[in-house]
């Protein structure tokens, strides 16, 4: 004791060791226990697609062919439905047998939106469903290598919008179906297929009127498939080689109309602050006071972790240890738009409106800002610190739309949705780590929430950070190899989606 007392500096410097050396044995002990309690897919799964070349052909010119047709979404009323109607006519031409299996039932709903009803011979297995939607953004042909609705080859990929975002979906499901068919396959659980046709635009239409249908006959559902994340090849920063995440929650939205009304005049004789100044001071407020960083309060930290071992040293220590290092991660994840939308509710100033003449005080200035919600986040407490930020009762607020984040579906080890997922992926993806995320955008799938809990959103292509602008953007395309994959994905995902339960690590599927 004495001899402590005489050396307090060794005796700090000695407990500071020790405490180094065991927070250092903790973190690594999470950081390999996390990375073993994961598991890897290991069967072979159920049966390959063993495409022939004419298959291959047809599935390409399948896809060409849907790219051709300018399904376009221009705008949130007007939409091009000629296009939206030949897309009809077009599936039933390239898809001959699903549209005249006894097993399948087809129905046009909403208009122009599809539904197939593929009955399985187990009446006991809870049905899933299988989501895409074949409207597409506008493009127009400048800074295009091909036109965009030329569905053309360049290159080794085909070009054209909707070749990502969503029709590969559409005909890769089409056409997987199409070669189980052919090779005599009969499901034993039955699926749902939907492809909407306004999703772009909210999907009001489609997926709502296919909701509307499939709870008016009393349906629940195992799982729902839909677009969203995909495989990221070097998307993720310091990640080792590609992973697939799946998308188990969307976060919510709100779209804010600001307004201030002043009585107009002549700008000889201003007022103090015109309806114009009052309004852009809200504005400026909003944006200087971002929502809070909420990074770890929602699902986003599973992303990290299920990943931590999949990252180079020493960050797979850091995300394998967000207990600690997550106020780190987080301010260096606000640095990128990107990663800033993953951490917090974004405010995005869109719209601003005021004025008519150079002369005369504007009576009104109009401005809307749309925030996209964290899945901690309620849309009532983003509108409580949107009310605190701007303080000013002449500003009026009005909601044009809103809606919360969705909820999380599950993604734990026996979730049946999510493991044959994960299964298949490892399958058609040379065992690519796995890992649940938050979609920022919204997709068709929000409108299902009362038929499952379980709802997940991928994509089974591959994303390189190039890519990432692509969608919705300039050169939007496909490999051919890319194409394959996908209907290899289908096709093994349906097969998959047979069995009764998740099976064991083990488990030998049957032979179709
Ligand atoms: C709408 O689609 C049809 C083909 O279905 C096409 O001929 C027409 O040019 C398209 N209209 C517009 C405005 O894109
Ligand atoms: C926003 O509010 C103003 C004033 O109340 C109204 O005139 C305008 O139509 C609203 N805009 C939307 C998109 O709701
Ligand atoms: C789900 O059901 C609730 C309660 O009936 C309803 O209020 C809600 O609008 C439904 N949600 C969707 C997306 O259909
Ligand atoms: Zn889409």
């Amino acid at each position: 004791m004495t001899a402590h007392w005489r050396n307090p500096v060794g005796t700090l410097l000695g407990v500071f060791v020790v405490g180094v050396a065991v927070l250092v044995a903790l973190l690594l002990i999470r950081t390999y226990t996390l990375a073993e309690t994961k598991r890897v897919w290991l069967d072979k799964g159920a049966l390959e697609a063993e495409l022939t070349q004419e298959e291959r052909e047809q599935l390409l010119e399948a896809l060409k062919g849907a790219i051709r047709i300018p399904t376009v979404s221009f705008s949130e009323t007007e939409q091009n439905n000629t296009a939206l109607a030949e897309f009809g006519q077009y599936i039933r031409k390239a898809f001959p047998l699903v549209f005249s299996s006894s097993l399948i039932q087809h129905e046009v709903v909403g208009g122009y939106s599809h539904l197939f009803t593929v009955r399985g011979s187990d009446n006991n297995l809870q049905p899933y469903m299988l989501l895409a939607h074949f409207d597409v953004v506008p493009a127009t042909p400048e800074g295009w290598e091909v036109p965009p609705f030329s569905g053309e080859e360049h290159n080794g990929f085909i070009y054209g919008r909707g070749t990502i975002d969503d029709k590969n979906c559409v005909i890769g499901i089409l056409q997987a179906l199409e070669f189980l068919l052919k090779r005599g396959y009969k499901p034993r659980r039955s699926f749902y297929i939907g492809f909407g046709h306004d999703e772009e635009i909210s999907g009001n239409y489609g997926a709502m009127k296919i909701v509307e249908t499939l709870q008016s006959r009393g349906i629940r559902l195992s799982y729902l498939l839909d677009e969203g994340f995909a495989v990221l090849d070097g998307v993720i920063h310091g990640t080792r080689r590609p992973v697939a995440l799946i998308g188990t929650t969307e976060k919510g939205q709100i779209t804010l109309n600001l307004s201030v009304e002043k009585p107009p005049g002549h700008s000889s004789m201003p007022p103090r602050q015109t309806s114009i100044g009052i309004l852009s001071e809200a504005m400026s407020r909003l944006e200087k006071n971002p929502m809070p960083n909420m990074f770890g309060n929602g699902p986003e930290s599973s992303t990290f972790e299920d990943l931590a071992g999949e990252f180079v040293f020493p960050l797979n220590i850091v995300m394998a240890n967000l207990w600690l290092f997550s106020p780190i991660v987080s301010r260096i994840m606000e640095q990128t738009p990107s990663g800033n939308a993953f951490v917090r509710t974004t405010t995005a100033l869109s719209i601003f409106n005021a004025g008519i003449k150079s002369n005369v005080i504007p009576p009104i200035a109009r401005a809307i800002v749309n925030f996209r919600l964290h899945p901690a986040h309620t849309v009532e407490e983003v509108l409580n610190i949107v009310r605190n930020t701007i303080m000013d009762e002449q500003v009026v607020l009005s909601v044009v739309k809103a809606f919360d984040p969705l909820p999380v579906s599950p993604y734990d080890e026996e979730n049946f949705g999510y493991q044959t997922l994960k299964r298949t992926i490892h399958h058609v993806y040379s065992a690519a780590p796995v890992a649940p995320g938050v979609c920022v955008g919204n997709t068709d799938s929000r409108h299902f929430v009362n038929l499952t809990d379980s709802i997940y959103r991928f994509s089974p292509i591959v994303m390189k950070p190039e890519d990432l602008s692509r969608i919705h953007g300039l050169n939007e395309r496909i490999s051919k190899e890319g194409l394959e994959a996908i209907v290899q994905f289908y096709y093994q995902l349906i097969q998959n989606s047979d069995s009764e339960k998740v099976p064991g690590p083990h488990h030998i599927p049957e032979e179709l």
